[in-house]
């Protein structure tokens, strides 16, 4: 796999974050939707939650074009408080009234771990429109952690996986998935997230020991603090604002 193109790199003061990522993730969705049928997929964890709240406030996302998927799942009942699915549909898919029919929950409370992956990813279009990821500290992304068997996958595009998090069991799209998506939006915010970050977009290419660099084209929204380790010239100035000078 060829070094991807940094793609862009979006700061913004903290309190201003959730309302410049929305608008950045609401603006790939209604130029996607104008053109055809979308597939969004939600990252998991807890940071995309001010963002998905600030979305499911909103009149003009076209959810009536729009099936929504998931990045990776913990196996996990989807009532667990650790399951991604409750923390998207509590703080967007229900406010936001998004038709359930149009929710595709990666099932992962199966036992059947494996069957469960692979008819998720017959579910998955060939080519996500928005992808919408995190990154761990430890650099990980969706499901895929540093030194994962995962990451060498090429032909399945859902694989379980035991992940070095609590909870450990978790099905994960695998690299395909994010170099076929049309769109990626990497999130991150806070300090804990600044060393991981200026790995994944400044560090030499190594996916295997921080695997957010499979993320690296895509677009980085970040607040100040997850942008901090950044050298200027990476963050572009087109939008957003600088990191405070070193
Ligand atoms: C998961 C996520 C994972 C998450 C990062 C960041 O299921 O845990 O998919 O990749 O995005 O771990 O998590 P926070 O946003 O909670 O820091």
């Amino acid at each position: 796999m060829t070094v991807p193109v940094p793609g862009s790199v979006r700061v913004h003061a903290a309190g201003a974050w959730p309302g410049a990522a929305g608008l950045a993730v609401l603006a790939a969705l209604r130029e996607a939707a104008a053109a055809g049928p979308v597939s969004l997929a939600l990252a998991g964890g807890s940071t995309p939650v001010p963002l998905y709240r600030w979305l499911a406030a909103r009149e003009d996302v076209p959810w009536s074009r729009i099936d929504v998927f998931f990045g990776d799942e913990r196996c996990v009942p989807p009532d667990d408080p650790d399951s991604n699915y409750r923390t998207a549909r509590k703080t967007l898919l229900g406010p936001a009234e998004v038709e359930a029919a149009r929710v595709h929950r990666m099932p992962a409370e199966r036992d059947d771990r494996e069957a469960a992956a692979a008819d998720y990813a017959a579910l998955l279009p060939p080519h996500l429109t928005v992808l919408l990821l995190g990154i761990g500290e430890e650099g990980h992304t969706a499901s895929l952690f540093p030194g994962s068997p995962a990451l060498e996958e090429r032909e399945r595009r859902v694989v379980p996986v035991t992940a070095p998090a609590d909870p450990p069991e978790r099905l994960t799209v695998t690299p395909p998935v994010l170099e076929q998506a049309a769109r990626v939006f990497v999130l991150a915010t806070g300090q804990r997230k600044a060393e991981p970050v200026a790995r994944a977009l400044e560090a030499p290419w190594a996916p295997d020991v921080c695997p957010a660099q499979l993320a690296r084209r895509g677009t980085w929204l970040l607040d100040r603090a997850a942008a901090a380790h950044l050298s200027r010239d990476t963050v572009a100035a087109v939008s957003g604002e600088a990191p405070e000078a070193p």
